[in-house]
């Protein structure tokens, strides 16, 4: 190994900060990436707006729209504001012709939108079959490496991440990125779930808007915007999204149930998590829920699946239960295990410097949490019973 010579990879920035940020640095010329997500999420605003940097810096840049016609992307570049003369478009399904602009034009990168609309005559399957969709990227891939482009994949997914596309061509490309929100609010994830040419660690934080796609400078803030202070069944978690810090409400929501099976609802949260939860409220505590639904969410469309948020949600479920609301100035995070301890969770220090940063004024936190330098008191508690104290919240139960 030591004998083999090592060749850097040539990075071409998009000019979108986020996925910039995302791939380390920007495209790497001469690799394929996969970008999934599901239809109406933003894939061709994304991609359109990528271009435009490379297009801009004098490079020529091709976008082939396999799905929409011509004066569709059109409209849609001229209102991102990413038409340039270097940016050029070909309506195309017909992968042979696909290849022969590719190696026409050379263009530093090139969009394929979709894989699953693209074809090879050659292959009798339907499009978008298994076969097709695989076919289409191994030929694609090879040109890629020969030409030393740089070739983006749209994979459209489903809910459950299914359908022949995405799935059946990760092990193919050199990176996949998959691009998550929901439709009706703006804010959009970009995460790397493979990434040959650096970390799948960072995250990118983008919002919808009329122009297109805008870095989100403080998602905390966007967050927190609409919180009303003072209502039961609101806490605020500060979780963590790659390198950096988030601050999101939790709410839920406890109401007498008619229901022979009370209902459990988790929005943008881990539905079973929620239901462990629950069972620990229950054995731990003598919370019993069996008679109650239980309603609880992650406000303006954030997505919060670590394990870290589990304290938040106990507690705004108790609060709810009770009707006591946390104090305003509160937050809390830290793992609950089955026996009802507090847990510790990953870059604490960097999670209570933004929320002292935006106002927060004391943290219920893990008893291990080691020294931190904030500006937050601290209530280090070992198990749900503390922490439900340390949020005010003695004397709260059912009935
Ligand atoms: P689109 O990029 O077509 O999604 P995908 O390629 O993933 O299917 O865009 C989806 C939605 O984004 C579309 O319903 C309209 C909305 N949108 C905006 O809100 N602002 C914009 O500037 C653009 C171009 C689209
Ligand atoms: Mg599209």
């Amino acid at each position: 190994m030591t004998d083999v010579s090592v060749v850097s990879a040539d990075r071409l920035p998009t000019g979108v900060d986020e996925v910039d940020r995302v791939l380390g640095g920007g495209l790497t010329a001469g690799s394929v990436t996969l970008i999934g997500g599901e239809p109406g999420v933003g894939k061709s605003t994304l991609l359109l707006q990528l271009l435009a940097g490379p297009a801009a810096a004098g490079r020529t840049v091709l976008y082939v729209s396999a799905e929409e016609s011509t004066a569709q992307v059109r409209h849609r570049a001229e209102r991102l504001g990413a038409l340039h003369p270097n940016l050029l478009l070909a309506a195309e399904t017909n992968l042979a012709h696909v290849v022969s602009h590719l190696e026409e034009l050379r263009p530093a990168v090139a969009v394929v939108d979709s894989i699953q609309t693209v074809a090879d005559d050659q292959i009798s399957s339907a499009p978008g079959s298994v076969a097709q969709v695989r076919g289409a990227a191994q030929e694609l891939v090879a040109v890629a490496h020969r030409l030393g482009i740089a070739v983006v994949l749209v994979g459209h997914v489903t809910k459950d991440g299914g359908l022949a596309g995405p799935r059946v061509l990760e092990h193919l490309v050199d990176t996949v990125l998959a691009f998550e929100g929901d439709r009706h609010h703006s804010l959009r994830l970009l995460r790397a779930t493979k990434h040959r040419y650096g970390s799948t660690f960072e995250v990118g934080l983008l919002s919808m808007g009329d122009r297109g796609l805008d870095t989100v400078t403080d998602p905390s803030g966007l967050f927190l915007a609409d919180r009303r202070i003072d209502v039961s069944g609101s806490v605020v978690v500060p979780t963590v999204e790659g390198r950096r810090p988030v601050l999101v409400e939790l709410q839920a929501l406890v109401a007498d149930s008619e229901l022979p099976q009370p209902r459990r609802s988790a929005q943008g949260l881990d539905g079973g998590r929620l239901g462990m939860l629950l069972a620990v409220l229950g054995r731990r505590l003598g919370l019993g829920t069996h008679r109650v639904d239980v309603f609880a969410m992650a406000v303006g469309g954030a997505r919060v699946f670590e394990p870290g948020a589990d304290l938040a949600l106990a507690l705004a479920v108790m609060s709810s239960m009770a009707d006591i609301p946390v104090p305003a100035h509160l937050v809390a995070c830290g793992e609950v295990g089955l026996a009802g301890e507090i847990r510790s969770v990953v870059g604490i220090e960097r999670r209570l410097s933004e929320a002292a940063r935006l106002g927060f004024r004391s943290a219920v936190v893990p008893v291990s949490t080691p020294p931190v330098d904030v500006d937050l008191h601290l209530h280090r508690v070992d198990t749900l019973a503390a922490a439900i104290a340390a949020a005010g919240l003695v004397g709260a139960g059912p009935d």
